[in-house]
């Protein structure tokens, strides 16, 4: 009855275990949730006044299918002002979401029986969107010694006769890390000699806390050239605080500018007009001083986390550059990571989510805290998880 690639889609481990903790809320208990994948703040007051002021102007109709010309030169505005890349507005694409722009490319890009490789872990949505096009998501493993990101040595030792490209995430969900600029050069130059395309979800771009040291790329566009096979997706959902508007961009080459937006034409028509309208503000000076502050906010959620999880004696392989997520291993609980999530639920009312939603690469090994709440449910979070720790010795 339904069409066989419904199979290849799975729903989220984290449902069940947030449908019982919604369940226990019901009860009358109190969960502290470190699961939610998306900001606890809500969207920036500047944003919400300008969305208020468009629908009093009755700016209710499409836009363009590419956006408002005024919001791509905004974002092309904004990469040279925070990141110093210079980029031309007409390769931005307005989107829904990052999720949209994701199926703009799955489309643009793929044939059945294509595949893309990408990290396992990763972002579980990443093979959906191949899955709708009949293409196939072949995920390498990648370890906590490669920081769970893949490099281009690994990457070209799986490069099968059906690959195209790599679909890659910097920082990355679930576990925050982010590629070097060495590193995602010698994708580049990967892509370019393989004939293949890359795929940078950049999705957490601006959420990162560059440590001493290293310097981390922020973007791939300065290291791409217009014409090179780059195609970059971000969001106003992370960053910008802005996931239920449900709004992205994709920067593409120069040639796939047309396509992308015949094909956004074809399957949306256009983006969502409030919220592209209500994202204009979220480059104004008081709004990118809100976003820091709440960037300030996460990393020092992310620091007292980091510090809580491994005095009580949980390792974290690696301490992440961005995104708000610590993927923690709990192996030498000797329990697997859904019996660890489904336990401290259970017992002390603490939600977080098993690495099992993520790949299958050791993933009974990991489980994602996300610091998507305040400093003060952090600190309740960790006095349960060392009263869990302590009633499982
Ligand atoms: C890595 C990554 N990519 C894409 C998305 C989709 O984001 P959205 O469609 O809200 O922009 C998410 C959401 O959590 C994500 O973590």
């Amino acid at each position: 009855m339904f069409a066989s690639r419904i199979q290849q889609i799975k729903p989220f481990r984290v449902m069940q275990l947030l449908a019982r903790a919604h369940a226990l809320q019901r009860a009358g208990h109190d969960v502290v949730h470190l699961e939610v994948g998306e900001p606890d703040f809500p969207t920036a007051a500047p944003i919400v006044h300008a969305c208020q002021q468009a629908l009093a102007d009755g700016l209710t109709a499409y836009t363009e299918a590419r956006g408002l010309p005024a919001l791509r030169e905004a974002i092309a505005a904004d990469y040279a002002h925070r990141l110093g890349v210079t980029l031309d507005p007409g390769r931005v694409q307005l989107t829904a979401g990052a999720s949209g722009a994701l199926m703009l490319l799955a489309a643009l890009l793929l044939e059945p029986g294509d595949e893309l490789l990408m990290t396992d872990p990763c972002y579980p949505c990443n093979s959906s969107f191949l899955s709708v096009v009949n293409a196939l998501a072949r995920a390498v493993p990648v370890t906590a010694a490669q920081s769970f990101q893949l490099d281009a040595v690994t990457a070209e030792a799986h490069w099968g006769q059906r690959t195209r490209g790599l679909l890659l995430a910097s920082p990355a969900n679930p576990t925050g890390t982010m590629l070097s600029e060495p590193a995602l050069l010698d994708m580049l130059a990967l892509v370019r000699r393989r004939d293949g395309l890359l795929i940078m979800d950049e999705i957490y771009q601006g959420l990162t806390y560059p440590q001493a040291g290293g310097r981390t790329a922020d973007s791939v566009l300065r290291l791409a050239d217009k014409d090179d096979p780059v195609y970059v997706v971000n969001s106003f959902s992370k960053y910008f605080g802005m996931t239920g508007w449900r709004l992205g961009w994709l920067v593409v080459p120069t040639a796939a500018v047309e396509p992308v937006e015949r094909l956004a034409q074809n399957l949306f028509i256009a983006p969502s007009t409030l919220a592209q309208h209500a994202a204009l503000a979220a480059f104004s000076p008081e709004a990118l001083a809100e976003h820091e502050a709440r960037r300030q906010a996460f990393q020092a959620r992310r620091d007292q986390l980091l510090e809580g999880l491994l005095a009580l004696g949980l390792r974290v392989p690696v301490v992440p550059d961005g995104a708000f997520y610590l993927y923690v291993d709990i192996s030498a609980l000797g329990m697997d990571a859904e019996d660890f999530c489904w336990r401290l639920l259970e017992e002390h009312q603490v939600a977080v989510t098993p690495g099992t939603d993520f790949g299958q690469h050791d993933a009974q090994r990991y489980v994602r805290f996300a610091c998507t709440t305040s400093q003060a449910r952090i600190a309740e979070a960790l006095r349960r998880l060392g009263n869990a720790l302590r009633d499982w010795a």
